[in-house]
């Protein structure tokens, strides 16, 4: 595993959903009440940039075909999609979030 910093975490305001990518691969942050989490960026079902999103508290609804996915682990909660959201832990350090790769 490796440790790599991601973006600043005042960059990801509460409830706003913001998309970083570390050369091809696209991670999601979310930040609930200052918990940040890290998933993968589109939809498991087809593809939805999940950055243009809704955040309803602790769920994430995909904004192609309505998908529910729960933030703090990926799980969906109503389809068309059938597959979890790939999450990544993260730390945070001096005001940098950092995922493990
Ligand atoms: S792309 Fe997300 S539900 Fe279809």
């Amino acid at each position: 595993m490796t440790q790599v910093k991601l973006c600043k975490t005042d960059s990801v305001p509460v409830g706003e959903p913001k998309q970083f990518n570390i050369g091809e691969l696209e991670v999601l942050v979310i930040n609930l009440k200052g918990e940040f989490f890290c998933l993968a960026a589109r939809c498991t079902h087809a593809g939805a940039p999940l950055a243009e999103g809704k955040l309803m508290g602790d769920v994430l609804v995909c904004p192609w075909h309505g998908s529910n996915f729960r933030v703090m682990n990926g799980a969906v909660l109503k389809g068309p999609a059938e597959k979890p959201l790939k999450v990544y832990q993260n730390t945070v350090k001096e005001d940098y979030l950092f995922i493990e790769l």
